[in-house]
């Protein structure tokens, strides 16, 4: 490569070293750092305020009994360690702590630190200080591989997921960090089979939450992206040809409230 761009331009040189460099620099960087598409970050820095105010309005409370199921999924077979990836304002994580018995070791992470900081706020309100919060990204997690018998994630797998270029990225990352036979499970908006209820489900979603949740928040372009990117989210056939491919060995999906969320268990 050198010699060849050498002999072909007469400023070679200077051009070669420069792509030397930025190779270089490209093999220092870790994970993090390659990925350059991180448009939702900022979003969900400048959402904290109302978002748990938002979730129980626009899901009329149904996300309570919907992250119940995924803990219990979670905690099947007494597990020694568990996360909840993504944790937000740790609404899933919380109820996780509150239901271990005394071994289990409960951490929760995010990239977003004011939503961390309102989890924090929860947590000690609840005197839930076990668990074990983590300012990072879910394409570089600060965890050995293999460390979590369970994995929980309550409405971001479409956010790592739907039309975002890092999906297998993620993907790779709860792979690796997750015990051999342990639980991947995810509680996410899914598709309504039901013709009637799919056209009811995108009227609601263009209308309450994009419409009222944007107003509400003050955070127009959050809600409408929220709104879009459930409206075109996956099926559960097509979540679980993802997980398979990514390597779990069995999927299970229970559909949840006439299909407007699922609960998904993948198992390592
Ligand atoms: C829709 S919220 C869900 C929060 C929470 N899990 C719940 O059940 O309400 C999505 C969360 O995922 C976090 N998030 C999105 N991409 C992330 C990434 N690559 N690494 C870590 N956190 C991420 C956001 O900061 C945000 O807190």
């Amino acid at each position: 490569m050198k010699h060849l761009l050498i002999n072909l331009f007469p400023s070679s040189k200077s051009i070669y070293y420069l792509w030397l460099l930025l190779n270089i620099t490209m093999d220092t960087m870790d994970q993090s750092e390659k990925r350059k598409w991180r448009p939702l970050e900022r979003m969900f820095n400048e959402v904290p305020g109302r978002y748990d105010l938002l979730n129980r309005i626009i899901t009329l409370r149904l996300d309570e009994r919907w992250r119940k199921k995924a803990v219990r999924e979670c905690l099947d077979g007494n597990p020694d360690s568990i996360l909840d990836l993504c944790t937000g304002t740790g609404d899933l994580v919380l109820r996780m702590a509150a239901n271990v018995n005394g071994e289990t070791s409960v951490h929760a992470l995010d990239y977003s630190e004011p939503m961390l900081k309102v989890a924090r706020k929860k947590a000690d309100k609840k005197g839930l200080g076990k668990i074990e919060f983590v300012h990072g990204d879910a394409a570089d997690m600060p965890y050995e591989t293999e460390t979590h018998d369970a994995i929980g994630i309550g409405f971001a797998f479409r956010n790592l997921t739907y039309k975002n270029p890092d999906r297998d990225i993620f993907l790779g990352e709860i792979y690796r960090v997750l015990k051999t036979d342990g639980r991947f499970v995810i509680i996410e908006s899914s598709q309504p089979s039901g013709k009637v209820l799919k056209v009811l489900f995108r009227f609601y979603l263009r209308v309450f939450v994009a419409g009222l949740g944007g107003m509400i928040s003050g955070h127009m372009g959050a809600y409408r992206y929220l709104a879009a990117s459930a409206r075109n989210f996956y099926t559960p056939d097509e979540v679980r040809k993802l997980l398979l491919s990514a390597g779990f060995k069995k999927v299970i999906h229970k559909s949840l409230s006439g299909g407007i969320a699922g609960l998904t268990v993948a198992i390592k």
